[in-house]
């Protein structure tokens, strides 16, 4: 049997029986294990190589595994969960004993999120498991919106379950609550505004106790390539060994290639665009890749966020 394929059945099995599945969700592909058993887990963190100070997302695909996962009975977390589930919305609550300290990094919360991809919540169910799962890419890189991503990064995942692109195309919002209201530990779809009509914001800009979270590094999200956002200065680099991701108008000049994040200058579409389009060009024969800024409003504030994480080492 193929290592990439769409038999959900197969990585259902695999789930049940302690390996590691990448697996689509609407944001992007997620690199999943039995979140309850730390053996699978563990094999998470190896192929990603990822630092075991950074905890993992679970998903499930019935409101009721909240229970199972958190001892918190904070109805806010219900009112959120109501309103923003299934969807990308990542909740961090207290959490119960039964969830192993390698998934939360020992933190004594834990981030719970329930999947809109219909393939997701299948497989969530026919595992019988509940599902802990970072975005499939090594730590530090541009996450995948694609099985052929998946592959590209981890050639050694016991399978891939293909459905082509994700939807949202940028990974989702990280919420917790203080005794206030919200705070927001990663920007994505869900904004600020959406989570205000359900909750109050909180004053605070980050939790007092525990880790932030490292969706907060300063650092992330890096192409293999430079990557640059497009400004005077930076329009200085060759256009011949440059690629362009333009959002709205054509750039000017001999560009090597030039893609867009969106032609029409649409926000929600250059946030499916945005990963794809760094893979598209860090896979090509350009040297330099070059973006456009996209206004900070709505989910333009997640793909920003993205940005500047991306382009940090190449300032
Ligand atoms: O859209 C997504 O969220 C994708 C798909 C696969 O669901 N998953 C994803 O996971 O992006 P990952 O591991 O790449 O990012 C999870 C983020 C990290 O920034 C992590 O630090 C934060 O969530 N996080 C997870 N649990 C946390 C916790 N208990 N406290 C604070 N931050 C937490
Ligand atoms: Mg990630």
């Amino acid at each position: 049997m193929g290592k990439v394929g769409v038999d959900i059945d197969h990585a259902a099995s695999i789930i049940a029986n302690g390996g590691v599945v990448a697996f689509p969700t609407e944001t992007v592909y997620g690199l999943g294990a039995n979140a309850l058993n730390p053996n699978a887990v563990a094999k998470v963190f190896a192929l990603k190589e990822r630092p075991s100070f950074d905890p993992l997302i679970v998903h499930i695909a019935s409101v009721e595994s909240i229970n199972l996962l958190s001892s918190s009975n904070d109805p806010r977390v219900f009112q959120l969960a109501e309103k923003f589930w299934p969807g990308p919305l990542t909740i961090v609550v207290t959490k119960s004993t039964i969830v192993p300290g390698i998934v939360t990094s020992d933190l004594d919360t834990v981030g719970i999120r329930m999947p809109s991809h219909p393939i997701a919540l299948e497989l969530i169910k026919k595992s019988g498991c509940v599902i802990a799962a970072p975005s499939a890419n090594k730590f530090g890189r541009v996450s995948p919106t694609r099985a052929e991503h998946v592959l590209k990064q981890l050639p050694d995942v016991d399978y891939i379950l293909d459905s082509g692109k994700t939807t949202v195309g940028i990974e989702s919002t990280v919420v917790t609550l203080d005794e206030e209201g919200f705070i927001i530990l990663r920007h994505g779809a869900i904004t600020h505004n959406h989570l205000a009509q359900v909750v109050k914001p909180s004053s605070a800009r980050l939790p007092k106790k525990g880790l932030a979270s490292p969706g907060l590094l300063k650092s992330h999200y890096s192409p293999s390539k430079p990557l640059f956002i497009a400004s005077e200065a930076s329009k200085l680099i060759d256009p011949a060994k440059t690629g362009y991701i333009a959002f709205g108008q054509k750039p000017q000049g001999d560009y090597k290639r030039v893609e867009y994040l969106s032609e029409k200058a649409d926000l929600v579409e250059a946030a499916a665009h945005l990963f794809e389009k760094i893979h598209a060009l860090e896979d090509s024969d350009v040297d330099y890749i070059l973006i456009d800024p996209v206004p900070e409003t709505g989910i333009g504030i997640a793909i920003m966020d993205r940005l500047r994480k991306a382009t940090f080492r190449y300032r």
